[in-house]
């Protein structure tokens, strides 16, 4: 198995368990904050409603000099303020507040920040000219309240360290089981590749003896021709395993074109030229129609050469006899080279437009050697080409496949053929 197959399932495994982690402590944070939040907001409530009644309890019955806990009390009467006699916190009583009282009859409540705690002070009248002020010190309920700010951290901590471990838990169970799996597939793919490419080496070199003696031997023309396109056939499959052990061997993510110039008006011409055969088997008539020149694209010629003869292995497939598929090239004023491969078969729904590239997407009561898999492979191969494929239908009257490349920059085409694609069948 190649290092970067390792090291990107490794990256996989890391970013699924991240993932994972993340999405655990981010549900457990959000119910932190909202379990703790309510039982927050319900306790300050519930002190203040208790502080509140207790303050006016103690304004109607309560003594200056027996104040209860955490309370003082101040009257004023005939100018005189009665503080029991006892120690007051300093700042204490409100003079402004028990005058104000006094003067307009009103009941004034306030919150003061002072001496490092907070006070909650309750200035009245009490009848028979008195005015009595209140003052009650909230430090154990803001103790209370810290201590459930607390034990919330504690438990955002314990929930973040819990989604720690289920990621990690999650990453060993889970993902690194399937990381194996699709490592077991892809050396499956490439040992199966390998194991294939020498018979079928031998076989195309038999091949390509039995037309040499052919022609040496002045057999008939068409024997020869047809001993040519045995040797092509064997020639493609071998092109076939190529790709499949240099798409294995690619790392998915940098998984490109390899960089070498195809002249793809020359590649579809050959796939027609061998697509031909079944084409007249069928009499359905095979068109290319092409500029003068070469259309360079830049890619992995095995790959784009499957994805031209999907294509017409589609068409000649939906074409009934007596037919017509017409292959068109050019390159378009984007800087693109297009291939079009239109036919006069019964076409497709166009609501599936889109769906035809899924995998396994195939008509119903399709052929039996259908498969829905050619046109889905297709898309990945124009994709990583960095192109684009699109289907049009008429149904009744056939169906056009458009395929777009980025066309190979002059430099590249310049250096065409010297940088000719190594498969070791040609
Ligand atoms: N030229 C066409 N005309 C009409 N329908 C088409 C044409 N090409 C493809 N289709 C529709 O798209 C479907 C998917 O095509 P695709 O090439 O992915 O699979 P397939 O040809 O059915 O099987 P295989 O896996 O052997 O290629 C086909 O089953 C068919 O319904
Ligand atoms: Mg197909």
């Amino acid at each position: 198995m190649s290092r970067s197959w390792v090291e990107a399932e490794r990256a996989m495994v890391r970013r699924t368990r991240l993932r994972i982690s993340a999405l655990v402590a981010l549900a457990i944070t959000v119910l932190v904050a909202f379990v703790g939040g309510i039982a927050y907001t319900a306790m300050v409530h519930a002190q203040d409603a208790q502080v509140k009644r207790e303050l006016r309890y103690n304004a109607q019955f309560g003594s200056p000099s027996v104040p209860p806990g955490c309370t003082w009390l101040f009257v004023l009467a005939d100018g005189v303020i009665d503080d029991g006699l006892i120690p007051v916190p300093p700042g204490f009583p409100l003079h402004g507040d028990l005058d104000a009282a006094r003067v307009s009859g009103q009941t004034i409540e306030r919150e003061i920040e002072r001496n490092g705690t907070e006070y909650l002070v309750l200035s009245q009248p009490s009848g028979a000219g008195r005015t009595v002020q209140t003052v009650f010190d909230k430090r154990y309920q803001l103790a209370d309240r810290r201590h459930l700010l607390l034990a919330l951290a504690v438990a955002e901590i314990c929930g973040l360290l819990a989604a720690a471990v289920t990621g990690m838990g999650v990453g060993r169970g889970t993902v690194a089981p399937l990381a194996e799996a699709l490592a077991r597939q892809r050396r499956f793919v490439t040992d199966a590749s390998h194991e294939l490419r020498t018979p079928i080496a031998r076989a195309y070199t038999r091949a390509q003896l039995l037309a040499r003696r052919a022609a040496a031997a002045g057999l008939p023309v068409d024997h020869r021709a047809g001993l040519d396109k045995l040797a092509n056939s064997i020639r493609g499959l071998g092109d076939v395993v190529d790709d499949l052990l240099l798409s294995a061997r690619l790392n998915e993510q940098s998984a490109g074109p390899d960089g070498q110039a195809v002249d793809l008006a020359a590649l579809a011409e050959a796939a027609v030229e061998t697509e031909g055969e079944r084409a007249g088997e069928r009499r359905i008539t095979l068109t290319v129609d092409r500029p003068a020149g070469p259309l360079v694209v830049t890619g992995v010629e095995t790959a784009l050469r499957r994805a031209v003869d999907e294509l017409l292995a589609n068409a000649v497939r939906h074409t009934p006899e007596g037919g017509r598929i017409d292959v068109r090239l050019r390159r378009d004023a984007r800087g693109y080279v297009e291939l079009t491969v239109a036919d006069t078969g019964g076409g497709f729904d166009p609501v599936e437009a889109d769906r035809l590239f899924d995998r396994f997407h195939r008509r119903p009561a399709g052929p039996d050697r259908s498969f829905g898999l050619g046109l889905a492979l297709l898309r990945e191969v124009v994709t990583r080409h960095g192109g684009t494929v699109e289907a049009i239908s008429h149904p009744g009257r056939g169906a056009r496949f458009t395929l777009r490349l980025p066309a190979a920059d002059p430099g590249v085409v310049a250096g065409a053929g010297a940088e000719e694609v190594s498969t070791g069948f040609r």
